[in-house]
């Protein structure tokens, strides 16, 4: 029998590593729809987030991994957040794992109910397959989450878009404050 080294390595406190690891990364640019209003100060090349992944082929029973990184942003008050989403495959849940920072799981049914999740060092959430989620950092330093998921669950940005979620999160100092989406929006 032989025993063999790991093809990847996912130190709780870095990025996965392999030559299966791919990473994606968004920028400012790529991001401003998401608030409410443009933060002039900030320059469109900021990074906002880093998504590393290992990915399968989109096939039943195949997973995929991922760490999310969150850049401790705020834009005009406004917390760093994901674009959010639904799995396209309804029937494919998630699993989240905060592994470093403080932040918030946004989570929204298909009726639209919205509510958060408190995600610090060690929290574990389970994303059913008919919620869209949303990662928030809501501190002033990276918010790293850890995500296993179906490789056919696909990400479904669309339907975000046109009803989106909501609540937008703010900070001041360190009070968060939630407020409802005007509905004009
Ligand atoms: C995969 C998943 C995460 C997110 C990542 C970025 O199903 O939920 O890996 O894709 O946190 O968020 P989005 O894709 O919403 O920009
Ligand atoms: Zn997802």
């Amino acid at each position: 029998m032989k025993i063999i080294e790991p093809s990847l390595i996912h130190d709780w406190d870095k990025e996965p590593c392999g030559k299966e690891v791919t990473v994606s990364t968004k920028l400012y640019k790529d991001a401003k729809d998401f608030y409410e209003s443009v933060d002039e100060s900030l320059h469109d090349d900021t990074v906002m987030y880093e998504v590393y992944s290992v990915s399968s082929q989109s096939e039943p029973g195949k997973l995929n991994w991922g760490l999310t990184v969150m850049h401790p942003v705020k834009v005009n008050g406004e917390c760093n957040m994901t674009r959010g989403h639904f799995h396209e495959n309804m029937d494919c849940e998630e699993y989240y794992w905060c592994s470093k920072g403080t932040g918030l799981l946004m989570l929204m049914d298909e009726e639209g109910k919205c509510w958060c999740e408190k995600m610090y060092e060690g929290s574990l959430h389970h994303i059913r397959s008919d919620w869209a989620h949303r990662l928030i950092n809501t501190g002033d330093t990276y918010l790293k989450v850890v995500a296993c998921w179906p490789a056919d669950a696909g990400h479904d940005y669309a339907r975000i878009e046109h009803s989106g979620f909501t609540y937008r999160v703010y900070c001041e100092g360190k009070d968060i404050i939630v407020k409802e989406r005007r509905t004009n929006e």
